[in-house]
């Protein structure tokens, strides 16, 4: 059983990681940007609402965002373990997310920090050329990551739950390291 978080600025490489790492756990890799970006192509109420806030690279609001991942933890493949990815990415967020996992009787083995500098966060996106992936967007982005997320690294951390990973090296690079962690730390069990 596997239940991570992955928490890190945009273009960290946590989705690129999950996949991997959801994969061979054959577990769900949730990412409520993913889920977001298909609500708006299928032209959802959800989808809809989100938009704007997505071409700003603002944050959705909460409300949206919780209601959207209490019904995906509720689906039944997320009782085999889950990877969350993009999730929580505000105090508030997390506070939501203790209480859920409580309802249902779940917790989170730990949380993975993917540390990278923001100017190889900035070239990467580029790189990547999804749809808010302009460098306006891409700044405004990081920004709200600073303001908005990254006092979770000290939240999970006084909770003894942070495990911090050197995003900053290649992508099998980052994939073996983070495999070390899951291992040394026994989450999957
Ligand atoms: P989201 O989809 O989560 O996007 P993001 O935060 O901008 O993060 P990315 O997906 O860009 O980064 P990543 O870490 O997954 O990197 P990736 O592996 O793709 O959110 C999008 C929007 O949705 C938000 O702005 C917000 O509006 C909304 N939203 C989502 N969740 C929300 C929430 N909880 N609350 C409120 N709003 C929410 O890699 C990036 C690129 O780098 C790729 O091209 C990849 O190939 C490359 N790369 C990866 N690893 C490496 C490596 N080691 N070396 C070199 N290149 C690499
Ligand atoms: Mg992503």
């Amino acid at each position: 059983m596997v239940r991570l978080i992955f928490l890190g600025p945009p273009g960290a490489g946590k989705g690129t990681q999950a996949l991997v790492l959801a994969q061979a756990h054959s577990i769900p890799h949730i990412s409520t940007g993913d889920i977001l970006r298909a609500a708006v192509a299928q032209k959802t109420e959800l989808g809809q609402k989100a938009q704007s806030y997505m071409d700003k690279g603002e944050l959705v609001p909460d409300q949206l965002i919780l209601d959207m991942v209490r019904e995906r933890l509720g689906q039944s493949d997320a009782a085999q373990g889950w990877i969350l990815d993009g999730f929580p990415r505000t105090v508030v967020q997390a506070t939501f997310l203790d209480q859920l996992l409580q309802e249902i009787n779940q917790s989170c083995d730990g949380v993975v920090n993917f540390e990278v500098p923001d100017e190889v966060l900035v070239a990467r996106l580029l790189g990547r050329g999804r749809k808010d992936d302009n460098e306006d967007v891409i700044r405004h982005r990081l920004e709200v990551y600073h303001q908005q997320t990254a006092p979770l690294i000290d939240f999970y951390r006084d909770r003894q739950q942070l495990f911090a990973l050197d995003g900053n090296q290649s992508v099998d690079q980052v994939r073996e390291a983070l495999e070390q962690i899951v291992q040394s730390h026994s989450l999957a069990t």
